[in-house]
């Protein structure tokens, strides 16, 4: 056997870890994300598959910022929001489908519902059935800090916002959930995936 036949037969013996990563409809951030996003993808595409969830919110900013096809073209396993329980991404995690469930960009308004307990919604959902079932559960909320922000818009121009102190709240009590892990920005997701993975990471990527 060749080198290059051993390699390829032990890539069909080691089972790929799974990973759920949900978008939810946030424009802030957001071409960050994918980029990292898609290079996770590349990195580790041989030993962790990811999965993707919208929010339907998130299928229609995605489309606003022309970002929506790009997205759609990097990632086969794609799914959209119909309810909370449909997809049944809440029951993928439950059983044990996936290593973890990442969450980003994450909206005030997933987090809040999060943050109290509510799960009306895919993602929403998810997370706290997660949680309930020990799976950990990473987020990278919009608001995370009190105070201005200027965000991009789909044309580039910016626009001053505000992050309110209760939307930051929020993330704060998401950070001090068990197996709830808060992260501020797009780099932090690489680093989840170096301190989960390294050991399975390319030597040559
Ligand atoms: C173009 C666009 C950009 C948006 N950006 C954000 C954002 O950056 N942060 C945020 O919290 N909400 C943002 N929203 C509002 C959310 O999409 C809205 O609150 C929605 O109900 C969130 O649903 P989801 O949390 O299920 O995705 C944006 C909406 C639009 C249309």
């Amino acid at each position: 056997m060749t080198v290059d036949m051993l390699e390829t037969k032990r890539k069909e013996t080691v089972k790929q870890k799974k990973v759920a990563w949900g978008i939810t409809g946030a424009g802030d951030r957001l071409a960050e994300t994918l980029d990292v996003m898609k290079q996770i993808e590349k990195e580790y595409r041989d030993k962790v598959e990811i999965y993707v969830y919208l929010s339907k919110a998130a299928e229609q900013v995605l489309k606003y910022y022309r970002l929506y096809d790009d997205l759609r073209a990097n990632f086969d396993r794609f799914w959209v929001e119909i309810n909370a329980n449909s997809p049944f991404l809440a029951g993928l995690l439950q059983t044990g489908k996936f290593e973890f469930l990442l969450i980003a960009p994450a909206t005030s308004n997933t987090v809040a519902k999060i943050a109290v307990g509510i799960s009306d919604t895919m993602l929403s959902n998810a997370a706290i059935m997660a949680l309930k079932a020990f799976v950990p559960v990473y987020l990278m909320p919009t608001d995370y800090k009190e105070g201005p922000i200027t965000t991009k818009l789909p044309d580039k121009k910016g626009l001053k916002l505000r992050i309110r102190k209760e939307d930051a709240e929020n993330a704060k009590k998401l950070a001090a959930m068990k197996d709830v892990f808060v992260l501020e920005k797009p780099e932090d997701i690489a680093q989840v995936f170096k301190m989960r993975f390294k050991w399975e990471a390319k030597i040559n990527p």
